[in-house]
């Protein structure tokens, strides 16, 4: 195994052992306190919110899909190294390739916190990851962008991104406001938008879960 993949592998380990002590190790910062203390709770206390995509994952993230409990939460990450982050449900996965794995109509809501910018560069990369997480979504979905309006992560400001034209601007969940500087030292800005109800869904989702295939839990 690489190097940085057994690294992963032992943080992970340790860090959920320490978890559940109830010693949850993450980052202090206002802008992690926001996402996890107010907005993926209120997301999950959204009765229309049933199945949720989480995309990006790292050492503090790994929780994430706990703040979640009512809902049926997928992680996705291009590192396969990651993998111990995620969720139960965990996709190694670019998010460009995202109609690959997840069913057309099929989530409530896309989470995409910290990835562009940080990997997520390309322009066109960006509008084919943020065009498939709208195919993804069911109409009246919500999409939840965490991103940084500072050099170099700002290479694609929101409102330049062409897939996102077509959505509704609506509060961030628990905030109140559509778009917010939860952090002033990195401009972490987060924005929500919502699918229009009226758009037609390419399929139907009948099954309760959104994975085309079955997710693995350790990278495959
Ligand atoms: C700054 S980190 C953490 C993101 C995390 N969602 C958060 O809340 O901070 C960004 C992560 O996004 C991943 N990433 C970058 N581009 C991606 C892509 N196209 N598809 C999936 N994951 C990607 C990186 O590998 C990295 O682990």
């Amino acid at each position: 195994m690489p190097a940085k993949a057994e690294l992963y592998r032992t943080a992970a380990r340790v860090l959920n052992t320490l978890d559940r002590t109830g010693w949850i190790l993450r980052y202090r910062y206002g802008d992690r306190r926001l996402l996890e203390d107010v907005i993926l709770p209120s997301l999950d206390r959204d009765p229309a919110v049933t199945s949720v995509l989480l995309v990006g994952c790292a050492w503090y993230t790994r929780h994430y899909p706990r703040l979640l409990p009512r809902t049926h939460v997928v992680t996705m990450e291009i590192d396969p190294a990651k993998a111990p982050f995620g969720g139960e449900r965990h996709l190694v996965a670019n998010m460009v390739d995202i109609e690959d794995h997840v069913a057309p109509g099929s989530l409530d809501a896309v989470v995409c916190n910290g990835v562009l910018g940080w990997g997520l560069d390309d322009a066109d990369a960006v509008e084919a990851a943020f065009a498939g997480a709208v195919t993804c979504l069911k109409p009246q979905g919500l999409f939840l962008l965490g991103w940084n309006d500072v050099v170099p992560r700002n290479g694609c400001a929101p409102h330049s991104i062409a897939a996102l034209d077509g959505l509704e601007a609506v509060p961030v969940p628990g905030l109140g406001a559509h778009s917010l500087v939860a952090l002033e030292r990195n401009q972490h800005c987060y924005q929500a938008w919502r699918k229009p109800a009226d758009e037609a869904t390419p399929a139907q989702n009948t099954d309760q879960t959104p994975l085309k295939r079955r997710a693995s839990s350790d990278g495959e």
